[in-house]
C-alpha cells in the first residue's frame, strides 16, 4: 500500500530511486513520482498510472543529476488517482518535497488551518498538508529533521513520511507511525524504503525502526530519534535473501515464479524445526512452555488469504491440541467486544506483518492481556515486533500481489505451532508427532511432483477463459481451499467466483448450478469418516444439474472417475495436509486464466500487496 524510497549517496539518485520503485510497485500502482534535490533546488516529476508512465515523462523531461532523491508509488486513498494527486507533494514555493504512505486522520482540520492562513492547495491529498507544515517549520529556522519531528507531533493516523528539502541538500528525513519504513545501511550511501526489496541490490544490511520514530540519513550515517527529538536505537539486521529472490528469474510473472518456489518455501519453513531427538524447536518462540500450558483458547486473526490459512489451521489445532480455536477476520475482531483474557493465545497470521486490520486487532488483544504470537514472512515488520512470540515463515519475498507461497508456508507454520502445543501440553505422544512431522516433511517432494505435471491445469484455464462464473466446493480442510481458489480467480481474472462448503450446497448454492457451469470440487482423501462418500454424492448432485465438474482427487481414487468431467490428480497425503497440495492447481488455474485474458497478474486492478490502512 504505497511504496516509498529515499536515497543519499554517491550514485545518481534518480536511477537508485526509480529502480527501488520498480521493486516496490507491487505496493501500489495508481501513480508514481520522484523528487531530486541538487545543490540548487528540488526537481520533481510524477504521473498517474504505472511506473512505465513515469519512465516516459522522465524520458521527455529529463532531470538533472543529483545524489539525493525520494520516490513514491501510490495506492490511492485520499484523492483520485490522477497526476495532481500523485506524490511527491511540494509546498507552494517548491522548497520541500514529501512522499507518504498511510492516512493522516486529522488532515481536514490541518488543511482548514493552513487554508485560513492563506496556503493554497494543489491536490486533494492528506499528504500535501505535511509539505506545507514542514515548510512552515523550515521558515521558523528548524532543520528538516527537527521540522519533521515537530510536524509528526501534530499528525494523527498512520503514516510513513519521507522528505527532502532544497535548503538542506545533505539529508533525507523519514518518519513512521503504524506504516512500514526500513533503513538500508550502505557504504557512503544510505537508503529508506517501505521494504528492503527497494535497496537489496545495494545492501543487505538493514535497520528496523520502531513506532513513532524519525530517521535522518546522510552519506555518512543514520540518526534515529523519537518525535520529541530524543535519540533512540534502531535494530540492525541482515537480510537473509538476495537480489535474485526479488527478480522474476525467467518467469513471466512473479506469481508464477512464487508458485514454483513453493516446494522450496515449505522446506525452508520446516528447516531446523525438528531435532534428531524428536523434539520440536521454534527458535523465535518467546512464550515459555508454562505459559503455553495455561492457554485455554486460541483466536486466529488474519485477513484475506492469510485468514483462509487460519481456517485450515483450525482443523489441525483443535484436532492435535484439543484447545478450542476460533478464526476471525481481523477487521471484524475489535469491533465486537471479543472475549479475550490472559489465557487466550491470539495467533496473528500475516505475510507482510504490516496489514493494518491485523495489527490493530493484535493491539486490541494485547490491551485485553492476551498473549500474541505472530506468523509472519517479513523480518523487521511491525507485527512480530509487537507480539510476544513469532514464527517466521521462510518463503522469501512474495512480490506478486496475490499470495501463493505465503499461504502454504503459513499453514505449515500453524501446524508447527499446533504440534509444539501438542508436545508441551502432552496431547500427542512423541512418536505421533514424529509421524506427523515425517508426513509434513514429505510435502515439498509431493508439491514438486504436482508442479511437474501441472500442464493440463494450464490448458484447462485457457479453455475456460471465457467462463463468466466459476464455483469451488470443498469440505472439512478442503473448504478453505475452495474459498482460496475462488479468491485467487476473483482478484486475478476479475470474474465471478465463489467458494462453498459442499455440505451447504443443498441449503442454497445448488440453485446456481446450470448447464456448463465450471465447478471445482476438492475431494477429501478416501478412507476418512464419510467425508469422501458425501463429497461424491455432492458431485453427482451438481452434475445432474448440468454443471461441468472439475474434480481434484488424490491419486488412486477411482470412485470419483465416473463423475469427473475433468480430473486433476493430487498427491496422496493425509486429510489435514491436503490443503497444501490441493491449493496449488487452483493458484495455477487463476494465474493462467488471467494471463489468457491479458491481465497483469502481478498487479491486479485496485489491489495492493500490503494493506497498511484500515
Ligand atoms: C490475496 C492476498 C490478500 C492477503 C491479505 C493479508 O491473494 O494476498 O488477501 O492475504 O491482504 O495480507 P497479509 O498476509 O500481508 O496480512
Amino acid at each position: 500500500m504505497c511504496g516509498i524510497v529515499g536515497y543519499v549517496g554517491d550514485q545518481q539518485a534518480l536511477g537508485v530511486v526509480v529502480e527501488g520503485l520498480r521493486r516496490l510497485e507491487y505496493r501500489g500502482y495508481d501513480s508514481a513520482g520522484v523528487a531530486l534535490c541538487d545543490a540548487v533546488r528540488l526537481h520533481a516529476r510524477k504521473r498517474s498510472g504505472k511506473l512505465a508512465n513515469l519512465d516516459k515523462v522522465l524520458d521527455e523531461q529529463p532531470l538533472p543529476g543529483a545524489s539525493i532523491g525520494i520516490g513514491h508509488t501510490r495506492w490511492a486513498t485520499h484523492g483520485a488517482p490522477n497526476d495532481r494527486n500523485a506524490h511527491p507533494h511540494l509546498d507552494a514555493a517548491g522548497r520541500v518535497a514529501v512522499v507518504h504512505n498511510g492516512i493522516i486522520e486529522n488532515f481536514a482540520a490541518l488543511r482548514a488551518e493552513l487554508e485560513q492562513s492563506g496556503v493554497e492547495f494543489a491536490s486533494d491529498t492528506d499528504t500535501e498538508c505535511v509539505a506545507h507544515l514542514l515548510a512552515l517549520e523550515l521558515d521558523r529556522g528548524l532543520d528538516l529533521t527537527a521540522a519533521m519531528q515537530s510536524v509528526c507531533r501534530r499528525l494523527e493516523g498512520a503514516f510513513t513520511l519521507v522528505a527532502t528539502a532544497a535548503a538542506d541538500p545533505s539529508r533525507v528525513v523519514g518518519a513512521r507511525r503504524n506504516s512500514p519504513l526500513v533503513v538500508g545501511l550502505g557504504d557512503g550511501e544510505n537508503f529508506l524504503a517501505s521494504d528492503v526489496a527497494a535497496f537489496i541490490a545495494h545492501t543487505r544490511q538493514a535497520l528496523e525502526l520502531g513506532q513513532d520514530q524519525v530517521v535522518t540519513i546522510t552519506r555518512e550515517g543514520v540518526r534515529v530519534t523519537d518525535f520529541d527529538g530524543r535519540p533512540v536505537e534502531g535494530t540492525a539486521y541482515h537480510v537473509d535473501w538476495d537480489l535474485s529472490a526479488a527478480e522474476k528469474g525467467g518467469y513471466d510473472w512473479f506469481m508464477r515464479k512464487e508458485i514454483y518456489e513453493q516446494p522450496r518455501a515449505v522446506a525452508d519453513t520446516l528447516l531446523g524445526r525438528f531435532t534428531r531427538e524428536g523434539t520440536l524447536q521454534l527458535d523465535e518462540m518467546r512464550l515459555s512452555d508454562d505459559e503455553l500450558r495455561e492457554v485455554d483458547k486460541i483466536i486466529v486473526l488474519a485477513c484475506g488469504t492469510s485468514f483462509y490459512a487460519g481456517l485450515v489451521a483450525k482443523y489441525a489445532i483443535e484436532h492435535w491440541t484439543r484447545i478450542p480455536c476460533e478464526v476471525e477476520l481481523a477487521s471484524e475482531f475489535r469491533y465486537r467486544d471479543p472475549i479475550v483474557d490472559h489465557s487466550t493465545l491470539v495467533v496473528a497470521i500475516s505475510q507482510s506483518g504490516e496489514t493494518m486490520d491485523t495489527l490493530q486487532a493484535i493491539r486490541h488483544a494485547r490491551q485485553q492481556r492476551a498473549r500474541v504470537l505472530s506468523i509472519c514472512n517479513t523480518n523487521g515488520s511491525t507485527m512480530p515486533r509487537e507480539s510476544d512470540a513469532v514464527i517466521y515463515t521462510h518463503a522469501g519475498p512474495e512480490i506478486g500481489v496475490a499470495s501463493t507461497k505465503g499461504f502454504l508456508t503459513q499453514i505449515v507454520a500453524c501446524y508447527l505451532l499446533a504440534l509444539y502445543l501438542a508436545q508441551v501440553r502432552g496431547t500427542k505422544f512423541g512418536d505421533e508427532i514424529t509421524e506427523i512431522m515425517d508426513q509434513i516433511e514429505a510435502v515439498p517432494a509431493a508439491l514438486q511432483k504436482l508442479l511437474d505435471g501441472i500442464g493440463p491445469v494450464e490448458e484447462l484455464a485457457r479453455e475456460l477463459s471465457t467462463a463468466r462464473s466459476v464455483l469451488f466446493l470443498g469440505r472439512h480442510a478442503g473448504y478453505p481451499v475452495a474459498l482460496e481458489g475462488a479468491l485467487k480467480l476473483k482478484e486475478l481474472a476479475y470474474i465471478h467466483a465463489e467458494g462453498f462448503a459442499a455440505g451447504e450446497l443443498k441449503h442454497g448454492p445448488i440453485a446456481l448450478m446450470e448447464e456448463g457451469l465450471p465447478v471445482f470440487v476438492v475431494v477429501p482423501p478416501q478412507g476418512r469418516d464419510q467425508l469422501h462418500e458425501k463429497m461424491v454424492n455432492n458431485i453427482q448432485e451438481i452434475r445432474a444439474r448440468g454443471a461441468r465438474t472439475i474434480v481434484l482427487a488424490e491419486e488412486g481414487d477411482e470412485v470419483v472417475v465416473p463423475y469427473a468431467d475433468t480430473l486433476i490428480r493430487l498427491p496422496r497425503v493425509p486429510t489435514l495436509l491436503q490443503p497444501l497440495v490441493a491449493t496449488v492447481p487452483l493458484q495455477v488455474f487463476a494465474c493462467e486464466l488471467a494471463t489468457a485474458l491479458g491481465h497483469d497478474v502481478d498487479q491486479p486492478r485496485n489491489l495492493a500487496k500490503s494493506v497498511t490502512v484500515e
